[in-house]
């Protein structure tokens, strides 16, 4: 047996564990890039190397700088965090609100970033089986919120690959808003949507309460060097934070790679002719099997719940495939599972495996 485990992408580990060789194994448990470092990021990250006996400035003015212009915004409008996951829990010590209400299921850390700092976690259950939510719909669930609380919202939201209008978002939010209550709005994911208007970010001025995070590690494949950034357009929550936090925690080579990550169109546009494909064609092949009832991707994960007996997981890593296991949800049981979407020949191989372990189930009973 596999040991289950909270996220995905610890396949060194579970190779290891197992007596594989890593580089025989291929992991659709993380939502990374299958691109993987971009040339210009490789260069830049080497060249900055020598960069690394100064400190890095604790104001991040260059990249702020640049996320401005390149959004339209102003740079008090930005901090650069390690990792998206560093501002949940930055945001939450900076808020320490009573209560913090969370659209499940979604990503784990939220609940324990909030949890951290005392906040009493308030879920609203998404329905099954579409997972979705309109305003309308959250009303009732959220009657009882009050001023100084946070609602937390993945768009598009992982694990089930629900992506919510912007006009929802934002009549949302500004419901929020009059109740003085705060939205924390993770769009870790968003850059894999090619549409204009899917970010909330250009309404950052007119939602005083509302708090984007954004990461750069899924779509530019650098978790390992971990960079992301919040960005609101309240008047003192960001620099309130910075000076809250241990200083440099986001250290030079990631905040000089920003611009260059962004700058890079040709990785980006690589990026959307890749997923374009492979979306579709592990969408269509994942829909054939029967016994999967698959959720229509947005991103570069597919969500699906399976109705046999099956630990799929299992059986495919038997096979030197890894794919998260989703039983750890709140929400979700043991059925539900989440892939990455991957190169070709390792998305042709994961629809083989799986039919060969769906095929076999036939004889099952
Ligand atoms: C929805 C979501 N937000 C944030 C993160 C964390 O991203 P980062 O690597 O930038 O900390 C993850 C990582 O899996 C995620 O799934």
């Amino acid at each position: 047996m596999i040991k289950a485990v909270e996220h995905g992408g610890n396949l060194a580990h579970l190779a290891a564990l197992a007596g594989y060789e890593p580089t025989d194994c291929i992991d659709f448990s993380a939502n990374i890039n299958p691109l993987g470092l971009s040339r210009a990021v490789r260069n830049h990250l080497i060249r900055e190397l020598d960069h690394l006996t100064v400190y890095p400035d604790v104001k991040q003015r260059q990249a702020r700088d640049y996320l401005a212009t390149y959004h339209g915004l102003e740079p008090e409008n930005f901090l650069l965090c390690n990792g998206a996951v560093e501002a949940f829990y930055d945001f939450a010590r900076w808020l320490q609100p009573k209560r913090a209400w969370i659209l499940e299921p979604t990503f784990l850390e939220y609940r324990k970033a909030f949890a951290s700092t005392g906040a009493q976690i308030q879920s609203i259950p998404l329905k099954e089986p579409a997972f979705t939510w309109t305003f309308e719909s959250l009303r009732l669930d959220l009657a009882a919120v009050q001023e100084g609380d946070v609602v937390v919202l993945c768009n598009p939201n992982n694990p089930t690959g629900t992506q919510s209008s912007r006009s929802e978002l934002e009549e949302l939010v500004m419901w929020l808003g009059r109740r003085g209550a705060w939205c924390l709005l993770d769009e870790a994911f968003i850059d894999f949507i090619e549409e204009e208007d899917a970010s909330l970010l250009p309404l950052l001025q007119k939602l005083e309460k509302l708090v984007i995070v954004r990461s750069l590690t899924k779509f530019f494949a650098l978790p390992g060097l971990r960079l992301g950034y919040m960005a609101t357009g309240h008047a003192t929550c960001l620099e309130e934070i910075r000076q809250q936090r241990p200083p440099w925690t986001v250290n030079h080579l990631a905040a000089s790679a920003l611009p260059v990550l962004l700058a890079d169109t040709d990785y980006q546009r690589r990026t959307y002719e890749w997923l374009a494909k492979e979306q579709a064609y592990l969408y269509q092949g994942l829909k054939a099997f029967p016994s999967l009832s698959v959720h229509r991707p947005t991103a570069n994960f597919i969500f699906f719940r399976y109705k046999g007996q099956r630990d799929l997981r299992q059986r495919l890593w038997e096979q030197k495939l890894l794919i998260r296991s989703c039983w750890n949800y709140p929400g979700l049981g043991e059925n539900y599972y989440r892939v990455g979407i991957r190169s070709h020949l390792e998305n042709r191989r994961l629809l083989e495996v799986l039919g060969e372990v769906l095929e076999n189930e036939k004889g099952d009973s």
